[in-house]
């Protein structure tokens, strides 16, 4: 057992304490917007927040997650109202499959907090999510976009 506090809702779930923190939010808890690429945290389609950071919640055991503010994509929007990332997303028609889109939303929303006007370097060094369908031209341009809101 253990108890996780998810996009602001605490819940227990019943899985070993070194299972990944993905499992938990995907078949416990039932947040299927946070996706399994690849499982040894290289592709970036499993990124949640925790404590308002970027983590790739593949490799992240549920026990290191309990006691934190867990945040996944279906938590981002405030209030009824779209992240600003998600916003320029939808403005920029970002995605393709939208397979690895909500780990690359939260990647962005995360790199926003800590670098509100990110430069193309700080796109490249931070967000390195993989993206199969090649969106990262549109991934720029709406992070840019969004860094101007
Ligand atoms: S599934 Fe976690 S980084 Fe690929
Ligand atoms: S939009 Fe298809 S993998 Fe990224």
């Amino acid at each position: 057992m253990a108890r996780l506090t998810i996009n602001g809702k605490t819940t227990e779930v019943n899985v070993n304490p070194s299972t990944p923190l993905l499992w938990a939010i995907r078949e416990q808890v039932g947040l299927t917007g946070t996706k399994y690429g690849c499982g040894v945290a290289q592709c970036g389609a499993c990124t949640v927040h925790i404590d308002g950071k970027a983590v790739r919640s593949c490799i992240m055991p549920v026990a290191a997650a309990e006691g934190k503010q867990i945040t996944t994509i279906e938590g981002l929007a405030s209030g009824g109202t779209l992240h600003k990332v998600q916003q320029a997303w939808i403005e920029y028609q970002v995605p393709q499959c939208g397979y690895c889109q909500a780990g690359m939303i939260m990647a962005v929303a995360a790199l926003l907090k800590d670098k509100p006007k990110p430069t193309d370097a700080d796109i490249d060094g931070t967000i390195t999510n993989i993206c199969r369908c090649g969106t990262f031209q549109q991934v720029r341009e709406a992070i840019h976009a969004a860094a101007k809101a």
